[in-house]
């Protein structure tokens, strides 16, 4: 499997780098095409205390073996995930600013992270929109409405608590969990729910 990644500037760098680290060492997972906008960079460097280069992001900093990865700068429209001929089978933007939801679903393709989305949708591939804003306005709302429409599945950076997290890690596993379950890999990093052995749902 090729996937693309790309990082905008919506607070949660954290499910970038686990996402990455995660994907980075799936065996079903053959390269990942990463790219990261202006402010995706600053987010990170203030979120996780690393200054990325746009052109030559060196991850290792952040624990990602860089073996899969083929990083591209975010203006770079000839980079190959510009053309549904390169057959990625999906791309998950994490996290996901409105802006960049936005142009998505209003159809810009004036970069290479909104050119890629629009290639995707097309192309009819899975497109994963990892959202990170409370509360949402109206406009943001109806651009999750169009882009779902469209085709892509917005997994919202909303973990649920039901696992019994202990730590953020938990927390950031849980996001990152139900994005590869959209993507179709086999990923186990919390437990998944199952029905309590004393049904306490119905006691009552
Ligand atoms: C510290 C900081 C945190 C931000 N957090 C969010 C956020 O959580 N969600 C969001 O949609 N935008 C957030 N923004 C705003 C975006 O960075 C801004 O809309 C930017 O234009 C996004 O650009 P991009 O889509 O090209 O990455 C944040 C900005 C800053 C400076």
């Amino acid at each position: 499997m090729k996937v693309i990644v790309a990082v905008t500037g919506a607070s949660g760098a954290v499910y970038a780098q686990r996402l990455l680290q995660v994907l980075s060492q799936h065996e079903q997972v053959r390269e990942i095409a990463f790219t990261m906008s202006e402010q995706g960079r600053m987010l990170f460097a203030h979120e996780l205390g690393v200054n990325l280069s746009l052109k030559k992001p060196d991850l290792s900093s952040i624990g990602i073996n860089m073996e899969k990865i083929v990083a591209f700068h975010p203006k770079d429209l000839t980079a190959p995930p510009s053309s549904g001929s390169s057959r990625y089978s999906g791309m998950v933007v994490v996290p996901c600013s409105t802006n960049t939801l936005a142009k998505i679903a209003h159809g810009f393709a004036d970069d290479l992270i909104s050119r890629a989305a629009q290639v995707v949708l097309k192309e009819r591939r899975k497109l994963l929109l990892v959202t990170r804003e409370t509360p949402f306005s109206l406009v943001t709302l109806r651009n999750m409405v169009a882009v779902t429409e469209a085709g892509a599945v917005i997994v919202d950076a909303n973990p649920g608590f039901y696992h019994h997290p202990k730590t953020v890690q938990d927390l950031v596993d849980f996001v990152v969990q139900r994005v590869c379950d959209h993507l179709g890999l086999s990923v186990e990093l919390v437990p998944r729910w199952e029905l309590p052995e004393k049904r306490w749902v119905h006691e009552a």
